[in-house]
């Protein structure tokens, strides 16, 4: 997909990797780009940096009401959508299953239940005009694991696991379907995460694991994502490495998972000798391969 002349929706616009896509795609002419976001503040600033090819628009994906709102909305005044980035996503809680039952649903309502109500919305209307583009923000945590964040990590494997079953099942229909899996990118969420929390608690594992194996910026995603519409490929990796380790993984489960316990060992006890006060040897970038945020 070019994406001149297009109309673009971006949930989580108003930051990050969001903020990112919304420039870009204004970059490559797009008519119209909908900034979504739950901090309606945010969206806006990126709306009125872009001029008249951005609009912003206040929405919780986690609700199903407001993403039809959103399409509605973005139809009645834009025009069709030609292509919806369900990327809004969050990491807390980080931990593993003893996280509370909230936040298990909380993280599951806006990491995959919005994709599940983007399609549900957007397929109908796309199948019935000849087609449209859907692209879904997941991880390489939903290829591989997020070492210190099992919430996380189980929403973005299902993610990807809706993706691929959209791309499989509608694919005749004319709807085309690609699966965005960075490893670390820097942005609030993973810069938080490895710096608020306090020593020694999950979040700040799950964060300076990623951290620690080399992140790229928000717009060297959107390089990735603009060439992997154009060649309207499912799986979109702005780390190429994470495919050595997604094919590591397939080829010897049982290895792959020796090499990350490994790999979280040695994070735990360099983050203890830090705590210490001792300086903690840097572990060398991309290791077993990989935690992913
Ligand atoms: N940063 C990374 O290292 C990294 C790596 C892989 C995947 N991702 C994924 O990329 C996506 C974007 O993350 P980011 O790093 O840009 O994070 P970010 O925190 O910088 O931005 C996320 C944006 O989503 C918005 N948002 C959160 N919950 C929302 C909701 N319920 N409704 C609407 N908007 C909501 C936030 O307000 C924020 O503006 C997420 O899905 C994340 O999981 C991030």
């Amino acid at each position: 997909m070019e994406l001149r002349g297009k109309v673009a929706v971006v949930t989580g616009g108003g930051n990050g990797i969001g903020r990112a896509l919304c420039r870009r795609f204004v970059a490559e002419g797009a008519a119209c780009v909908v900034v979504a976001d739950l901090g309606g503040d945010a969206a806006a600033s990126v709306a009125a940096g872009l001029g008249d090819a951005a609009a912003a628009l206040e929405v919780n994906v986690a609700l199903e009401g407001d993403v039809v709102r959103l399409v509605e909305i973005t139809e009645d005044r834009y025009g069709p959508i030609d292509l919806f980035c369900s990327n809004a996503g969050i990491a807390a809680p980080a931990g593993g299953v003893e996280a509370p039952t909230e936040g298990w649903q909380q993280i599951w309502d806006v990491n995959v239940m919005a994709h599940v109500y983007a399609a549900r919305t957007l397929i109908p209307r796309m199948v019935d005009r000849g087609g449209g583009y859907l692209l879904n923000t997941a991880s390489a945590a939903g290829l591989l694991t997020n070492l210190g964040a099992a919430p996380y990590s189980v929403t973005k494997h299902a993610a990807v696991g809706l993706a691929e079953w959209l791309a499989i099942t509608h694919g005749d229909q004319g709807i085309k379907v690609s699966c965005l899996c960075p490893q670390g990118v820097r942005t609030n969420m993973l810069l938080g995460a490895a710096g608020d929390a306090p020593d020694g608690d999950p979040a700040q594992l799950a964060g300076a694991v990623v951290l620690a194996q080399g992140a790229i910026e928000p717009e060297d995603v959107a390089e990735a994502v603009v060439a992997g519409l154009a060649d309207e490929r499912f799986l979109i990796l702005p780390h190429p490495e994470v495919l050595d380790y997604f094919r590591n993984k397939a080829g010897d489960y049982d290895r792959w998972i020796g090499g990350m316990r490994k790999l979280g060992r040695g994070h735990r006890r360099r983050r203890r000798r830090c705590r210490r006060g001792k300086l903690g040897r840097r572990p060398r970038p991309g290791g077993a391969g990989a935690a992913a945020r």
